[in-house]
């Protein structure tokens, strides 16, 4: 009995890393994503160069097929496989990576990752590159940020509203906004900066291990990347209990000054005991020669 269950349990498993392995799936606004100028040559010779540097060790040379033999496999980025993807599927997987691919997010700057792609493309003689996205001219726009948490997305949904010209408001699309979690030491940016779609909508993935207060509370605040300070833009603010609760240690837990006898500073533990030896040892001393005076009188 209890061994039909072990190995259910080893099926269950086993089937679950097997479909995690061969799902990767990209969200659709990603995939829409095109990069933001037009690859030159230039461009691909430097993605070469941050290629040879990070990918090659597990994807071997593009068009030479030989990469190395892993679970998944990594392939040859110069195959269909990776060729018939869309470029913001390629930007997606690397900027997010996945077992045992590292995320490159936060190593290979944003540009850097479209030079990447710029050098994998110039692999595929069909490839044509869509028109790069101009950004939108932010200039005279009044921009008004809202936030919600989708339990179902597990995202956080920034929703940018603004003033039309005939008084009423619409969707903010292609609007670049930042999400901040606040910390001790100030904001945290939480991953990459987002566009708005035409719904004026962008989604955050949230890190799954970010520490909230006592209740798993986080505070999160979106405001818009407006470094030019073109636009009047009113930030968002809420608080998600999408953090993992942190348990604050009491007063009298850790060591400190005004902590119990038990949990006091190490360094104040030994000087104490250090003088209450040294003090006790000058008095035995002086009992000793005492004693001693007193024999040698006698005698
Ligand atoms: C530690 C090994 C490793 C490194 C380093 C690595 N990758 Fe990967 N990569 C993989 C594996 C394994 C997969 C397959 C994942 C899967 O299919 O689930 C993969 C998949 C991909 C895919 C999707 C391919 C497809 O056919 O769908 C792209 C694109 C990609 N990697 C690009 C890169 C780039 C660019 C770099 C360097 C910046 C890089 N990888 C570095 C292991 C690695």
């Amino acid at each position: 009995m209890r061994f039909t269950k072990l190995l259910f349990i080893i099926f269950i498993f086993s089937f679950g890393t097997r479909l995690s392995a061969q799902t990767w799936v990209v969200p659709d606004d990603q995939k829409a994503i095109t990069a933001p100028f037009k690859f030159t040559p230039e461009m691909q010779k430097q993605g070469e160069q941050i290629y040879l540097k990070n990918c090659q060790s597990c994807h071997g040379l593009p068009g030479k097929d030989n990469w190395v033999k892993l679970t998944p496999p990594p392939g040859d980025l110069a195959k269909e496989k990776a060729q018939i993807q869309t470029d913001g599927e390629l930007f997606y997987r690397i900027t997010a990576g996945k077992v045992p691919m590292p995320e490159f997010r936060n190593i290979i700057a944003e540009d850097d990752r479209w030079w990447l792609i710029a050098y994998i493309r110039s692999f595929n003689p069909k490839y044509i590159q869509p028109n790069p996205v101009a950004k939108a001219a932010f200039a005279g726009r009044t921009v008004t940020l809202a936030m919600e948490y989708s339990d179902p997305m597990k995202k956080i949904v920034v929703t940018a509203t603004e003033q039309l010209k005939d008084g009423k408001t619409g969707p903010a699309a292609s609007v670049e906004i930042m999400l901040f979690v606040k910390r001790y030491f100030g904001k945290m940016q939480v991953g990459d900066i987002k566009t708005t779609n035409t719904s004026g909508k962008a989604f955050f993935e949230f890190p799954a291990d970010l520490p909230g207060n006592q209740e798993g509370y986080v505070d999160v605040s979106a405001t818009v990347n407006d470094p030019k300070n073109a636009m009047k833009t009113t930030p968002a603010q809420a608080n998600f209990a999408i953090g993992v609760p942190t348990l604050k240690p009491g007063l009298t837990e850790t060591r400190a000054w005004w902590s119990t006898r038990g949990k006091a500073p190490v360094w104040i533990l030994l000087t104490y005991t250090l003088s209450v030896i040294i003090v006790w040892g000058f008095i035995l001393y002086i009992v000793y020669s005492i004693l001693k005076i007193r024999k040698l009188s006698n005698g």
